[in-house]
């Protein structure tokens, strides 16, 4: 397949596909393998890969949820990056850097430059440096083949609010993410989520995430899910709660005449931005 500018995939989802997200389950999703040529066996590069591999994949560190690095020396070089979803744990993180560090290697065989996704992160090696790069193509769209059953209120609504989450995910540049969830003036919830990786600035993850949702009612009309999804950035949304539990937190009702107990500290570490 052609790699030349724009990279057009539509690829179906069974509704099935990624509604049961346990802990210790990594959703594969997609992968970009084609992005540059191949490496030959037993090469130095190849070398440097898999030492590259071997320490995203038992990676103890601190930031777990986002990291570069690289390995050897020049025109040998594996350049690395790592970015966990915003809304994961430490653990989920740790062990999605271990899944895709070693499974990248099996589904893109001797290639120089691949991206692989999970529901959880995403993992892009290359003999190139690409950290700070955004890089727009290629991309893929994903969608439920289940539609949504008000589309004369939903599409219209679905840009605004994902846009409102781009704004909300550049407020803060060591971020790069949220999430919401909104009724899209219909009878069921929607949950949003957009990230970039936390390399990019917020000029760039502008521009990548503003592309992406204004993409959703071309690619995915009526989907009752979709994600648009390129080695930069992520835009999502599903009409089930896909996220961490937990990263919406509904307060209890209050009981009357009682004040509302304060928000503890249920949220830590964890985006809960929500449009109300
Ligand atoms: C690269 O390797 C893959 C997998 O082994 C193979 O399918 C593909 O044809 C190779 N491409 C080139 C340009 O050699
Ligand atoms: C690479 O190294 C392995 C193990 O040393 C060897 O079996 C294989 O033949 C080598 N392949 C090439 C292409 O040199
Ligand atoms: C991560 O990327 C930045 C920007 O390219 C670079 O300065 C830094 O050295 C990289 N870190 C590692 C560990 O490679
Ligand atoms: C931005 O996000 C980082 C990482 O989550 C957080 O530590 C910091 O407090 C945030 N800054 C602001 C101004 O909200
Ligand atoms: C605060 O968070 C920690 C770690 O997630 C948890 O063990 C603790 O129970 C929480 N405390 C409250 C008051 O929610």
């Amino acid at each position: 397949m052609g790699y030349s500018g724009f990279l057009f995939i539509i690829f179906l989802i069974a509704l099935s596909f990624s509604q049961f997200n346990l802990i210790t389950a990594q959703t594969h999703v997609y992968e970009f393998c084609n992005l540059g040529g191949n490496y030959t066996a037993n090469s130095t590069f190849q070398t440097n890969l898999n030492l590259l591999l071997s320490s995203i994949s038992n990676s103890n560190s601190n930031s777990f949820r986002f990291f570069n690095m690289s390995v050897g020396r020049d025109p040998d070089t594996a350049y690395g990056l790592f970015q966990c979803r915003g809304d994961q744990t430490a653990e989920s993180c740790k062990k999605c850097a271990a899944t895709s560090a070693n499974s990248i290697k099996t589904r893109c065989p001797y290639r120089k430059e691949s991206v692989i996704f999970y529901d959880e992160c995403l993992l892009h090696y290359s003999d190139k440096s690409f950290v700070s790069t955004v890089q727009l193509d290629p991309t893929v769209y994903l969608f439920n083949t289940g539609h949504i059953s008000e589309p004369d209120l939903f599409t219209p609504k679905l840009v605004e609010v994902m846009r409102g989450l781009v704004t909300q995910a550049i407020a803060n540049s060591s971020k790069l993410f949220a999430v919401g969830k909104d009724n899209f003036g219909i009878s069921q919830s929607v949950y949003g989520l957009v990230q970039c990786t936390q390399d990019l600035s917020t000029a760039d993850c502008y521009r990548c995430l503003t592309r992406a949702v204004s993409e959703f009612p071309g690619c995915c009309d009526r989907a009752q899910g979709a994600q648009v999804i390129n080695p930069s950035c992520i835009s999502r949304y599903e009409i089930y709660d896909f996220l961490e539990p937990g990263t919406f937190v509904i307060p209890p009702p209050p009981p009357p005449g009682v004040a509302p107990p304060p928000n503890t500290n249920s949220s830590t570490g964890k985006c809960t931005l929500s449009l109300f």
